[in-house]
């Protein structure tokens, strides 16, 4: 379970689900080294996916990699990595949508063998909505696992 979540870490990490986080200025911000002022009611949209992709938080960003995550190697910054937000509008359902998928995934790991293909090597995201989907879907094969009956 502990390798789990840091899969379920680097997932969301590499493929932010929603990649991006949205904010309104509340108050005027001179941008360091510019002479550029953001101002009071200005609409911000932050690319969640540009900053889990960024080599200066992440080294080798394109690599999955859930070691990355554990105490003993972490390596990347914390503050870059937020799947779920941050602050006083970050996601109500952390917890439960982090719980979902593993109870997902164990569902399946336990009954199906999973193959990927091979050739395919990076997953192609589609450019329509806001969320970040899988170009034609996630190219694996599901074969169900034989159940051993045990007949005296
Ligand atoms: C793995 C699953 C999920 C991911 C990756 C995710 C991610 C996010 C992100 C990035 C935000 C924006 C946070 C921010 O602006 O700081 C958000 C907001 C939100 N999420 Fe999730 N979410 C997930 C599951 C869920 C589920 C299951 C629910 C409800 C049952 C939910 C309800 C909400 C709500 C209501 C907000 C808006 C919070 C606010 O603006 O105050 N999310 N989520």
């Amino acid at each position: 379970m502990k390798y789990l979540e840091l899969c379920v870490m680097e997932t969301t990490r590499k493929y932010p689900g929603l990649p991006l986080l949205n904010r309104m200025c509340n108050k005027d911000y001179p941008l360091p080294n510019s002479k550029l002022v953001l101002e009071k009611g200005t609409e911000i949209i932050i690319s969640l996916l540009g900053l889990h992709r960024d080599p200066e938080y992440f080294p080798d960003p394109l690599k999955y990699q859930p070691e990355r995550f554990t105490e003993e190697h972490k390596n990347y910054t914390p503050a870059a990595y937020m799947p779920f937000g941050v602050g006083p509008r970050q996601c109500i359902a952390a917890r439960m949508g982090k719980i979902n998928v593993k109870i997902a995934l164990t569902k399946i790991l336990t009954n199906y063998t999973i193959e990927t293909r091979s050739e395919v090597t990076e997953i192609e995201f589609t450019v329509n909505g806001v969320g970040l989907l899988a170009k034609g879907g996630v190219p694996v094969k599901l074969s169900k696992k034989l159940k051993l009956i045990n007949v005296q």
